[in-house]
C-alpha cells in the first residue's frame, strides 16, 4: 500500500455494538419495537412529541450503562500517534468515542448529548430528559429538540466530509450496514479520489463489493490488529 498520510475512518453502530448499544439493523436492534417512521423523522416529531422525546430521552439515559470498548480505545490512541490528517466520521449519536479519547472527531447524525433549537438552530450540551418545549437558552423559543439527524433530514457537515475524503490515502470503513446514504455512498468518493480503502465489519455489508478489501469479525479484534500493523508499517518507513 501506498505511503499513508490521511485518514478518514467511518463508523457505525457495529463499533458500539461490544459495548451494549443495541445496533440498528441487527437482532434486537434499535429500531425493533419502534418503527423507524414513527421514531426518527420530522413528521413523528410534529405529530408525537412525547415519543419522540421519549425515545430519545431513554437513549441518552442508557449512555451511562454503558462504557468505550477497545475499538473505541483503539482509535483514540490511534488519533494521539497519528500526525497526518486523521478525521473520524461517526454515524453514531453516543459519546464512547469521545469518552475514550478520540479527538479528531465528527457526529453526521448528531448527538444524543446535544439539543437542538428548531428555530435559531442554537445547540446547547444537553443530558437527562428534553422535555417537548424547552426553553432554547440562546433565543428563548420553546422549540428544542433532540440534535439528531432524522431520516428525511441532511447530515451535518457534509463539506468538511468531502474535504476530507477527496485528500484521503486511506478509507476505512467500521461497524456499518451500508443501508443509509450518503454515508454508504462514501466509500464510492474515496475511491473517486484516489483513496485505498478498506472495511472492517463483522459480517459482509450492503457495500462490501466496493471495497478493495474486507475483513470480517468483531470490530474488538479488527481495528486493533489494523492499527498496530499501521502503526509499525509508519515506524519502519
Ligand atoms: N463488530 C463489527 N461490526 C459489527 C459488530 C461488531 N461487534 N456488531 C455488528 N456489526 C455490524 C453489523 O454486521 C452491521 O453491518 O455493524 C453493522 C451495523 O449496521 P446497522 O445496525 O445498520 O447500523 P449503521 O450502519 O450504523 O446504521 C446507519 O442508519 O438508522 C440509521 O441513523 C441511523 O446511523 C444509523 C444509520
Amino acid at each position: 500500500m501506498t505511503d499513508i498520510r490521511n485518514l478518514v475512518i467511518l463508523t457505525g453502530a457495529g463499533i458500539s455494538a461490544e459495548s451494549g448499544v443495541a445496533t440498528f439493523r441487527g437482532p434486537g436492534g434499535l429500531w425493533e419495537g419502534h418503527r423507524v417512521e414513527r421514531i426518527c423523522t420530522p413528521q413523528a416529531l410534529a405529530d408525537d412529541p412525547a415519543l419522540v422525546h421519549r425515545f430519545y430521552d431513554a437513549r441518552r439515559a442508557a449512555l451511562a450503562t454503558v462504557e468505550p470498548n477497545i475499538a473505541h480505545h483503539a482509535l483514540a490512541r490511534l488519533d494521539a500517534a497519528w500526525p497526518g490528517d486523521l478525521l473520524v466520521v461517526t454515524q453514531n449519536v453516543d459519546n464512547l468515542h469521545e469518552r475514550a479519547g478520540s479527538g479528531r472527531l465528527l457526529h453526521m447524525h448528531g448527538e444524543l448529548r446535544s439539543a437542538l433549537c428548531a428555530i435559531c438552530e442554537h445547540r446547547t450540551p444537553h443530558d437527562g430528559d428534553l422535555p417537548p418545549g424547552a426553553a432554547c437558552p440562546a433565543c428563548g423559543a420553546h422549540a428544542l429538540r433532540p440534535d439528531i439527524v432524522f431520516f428525511g433530514e441532511m447530515p451535518y457537515q457534509m463539506d468538511r466530509i468531502e474535504a476530507a475524503l477527496a485528500t484521503a490515502d486511506l478509507f476505512v470503513s467500521i461497524g456499518t450496514s451500508g443501508a443509509v446514504y450518503p454515508a454508504a455512498g462514501f466509500v464510492q468518493r474515496a475511491t473517486h479520489y484516489g483513496a485505498a480503502t478498506l472495511e472492517l465489519n463483522l459480517e459482509h455489508s450492503a457495500g462490501s463489493g466496493l471495497f478493495d478489501e474486507t475483513r470480517l469479525g468483531p470490530a474488538s479484534t479488527l481495528v486493533p490488529e489494523w492499527i498496530n500493523t499501521l502503526l509499525s508499517n509508519r515506524q519502519t518507513a
